[in-house]
């Protein structure tokens, strides 16, 4: 059987694999990337667009920024739309901060090509069927290319192979715990060509349920809206999505969305997932195969990148030093911000959108909206997480 060796070998071509792979050959460690998936088929799927600023910092800090600033956008806020009229929340005013409007498809395409151009290794359409020795010092990943069975030694595993991966699966049942919330909707996720509705994202909530804008670029939006999890996107011709979004997000003082072209369309899935720890042996889980968030908050690809940013610096100290100072505290630093934006996302799910019919209910999310559109310190608990928590490394630790 073919065997192929690295210090560490991440699963997972995703933005939380191929940032820990760049982080790390920066370093002069070696790693594999290894992803059931076709390159193609990684770059053009459509997923979440919001950067909090110390990702959009972390990606100009080490070389992969430039078409993001060139091609992203820098937002300075969003709106609350409810009861028919929009709020804005200025984060620039708050908190002094921005969020940058990139697709996550885009930064895996700049990540990709920064590896390949520095000859990273990265073997697309591998999938990963177990991870082997993760309580060893020689952890082993057994995949198949083409059919055949190959194995990649290690010294350390990186599970970035997102909720449904492997890796998580590799910490025993009983030293594992998990913990999972369901929402009674999903998301109706649309990308369109038309031009911009609006210069920042839009969160309302309307008595027919939630409705979000949010854009790509200058010509290609983004749009979401609350649906029935038993929806299919076949359920939804264009006739009734146009109907549905303008009422969702019509206001008093007018305003017409521009309809475009639906160049995509799917139903999303929402839940809460948290699995503690996030480390087994020498297996270390990042983003998605760890936790997932409802994406209310714009959060999942933000927490991915930090949990390989702690990952990155403790590896950095094993393989510089033998020491594991840094990566034992992995869990638990990882799981201080990812908790804390659990409890943002789930917050923001809760007040945005329709939970059955009840009166009393929206009333109360109404109250909350109106309480956040007319004070300065609710409006900033929501400004200052939505553009990122600090990452809760210790100081020394925090140069890219
Ligand atoms: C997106 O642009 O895809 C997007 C923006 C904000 C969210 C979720 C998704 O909260």
């Amino acid at each position: 059987m073919p065997r192929l060796d690295t210090q560490v070998g991440i699963v997972g071509a995703g933005p939380a694999g191929l940032m820990l792979s760049h982080l790390l050959a920066r370093e002069g460690i070696d790693s594999v990337v290894l992803d059931a998936r076709a390159r193609e088929t990684i770059e053009n799927t459509v997923r979440a667009g919001v950067l909090e600023d110390h990702v959009a910092q972390l990606l100009r800090d080490t070389g992969v920024g430039e078409r993001m600033d060139r091609e992203g956008a820098t937002h300075h806020g969003i709106e609350l739309r409810f009861a028919g009229r929009g709020h804005r929340i200025d984060f620039g005013e708050l908190t002094g901060r921005t969020i940058t409007l990139y697709g996550q498809n885009q930064v895996v395409k700049d990540l990709n090509a920064a590896r390949v151009a520095a000859g990273g290794r990265i073997v697309w359409e591998a999938e990963v069927l177990e991870v082997a020795g993760a309580e060893t010092d020689t952890p082993r990943l057994r995949f198949s290319v083409d059919g055949a069975a190959e194995e990649l030694a290690c010294d350390v595993v990186a599970g970035c192979d997102g909720y449904w991966g492997p890796s998580r699966q590799a910490i025993p049942a009983e030293r594992r715990r998990e913990f999972e919330r369901h929402y009674p909707f999903a998301w109706f996720g649309l990308l369109v060509e038309a031009p911009r509705y609006s210069h920042e994202l839009i969160y309302a909530l309307h008595e027919r349920g939630f409705a979000l804008v949010s854009t790509r670029s200058p010509e290609i939006q983004r749009l979401y809206f609350q649906c029935d999890p038993a929806d299919s996107a076949d359920d939804w011709p264009e006739d009734r999505i146009w109907d549905e979004l303008r009422a969702r997000l019509s206001t008093t003082d007018g305003g017409t969305l521009p309809e475009g072209r639906i160049l995509e369309k799917a139903v999303l899935g929402m839940r809460s997932f948290v699995c503690e720890p996030m480390q087994h042996g020498r297996l270390y889980l990042a983003g998605d195969a760890a936790h997932i968030v409802p994406p209310t908050g714009a959060k999942g690809m933000n927490l991915a990148i930090a949990d390989v940013r702690v990952l990155a610096r403790g590896l950095v100290e094993l393989f510089g030093s033998g020491s594991t100072t840094l990566l034992d505290g992995y869990t638990d630093i990882c799981l201080r911000r990812v908790w804390k934006a659990q409890r943002f996302s789930w917050w923001m799910t809760s007040m945005l959108h329709r939970f059955g019919d009840d009166p009393f209910q929206l009333a109360l999310q109404h109250a909350e909206l109106d309480y956040i559109a007319g004070s300065r310190a609710a409006a900033t608990a929501l400004a200052e997480n939505y553009v990122g928590l600090p990452l809760e490394l210790p100081a020394a630790e925090l140069r890219a």
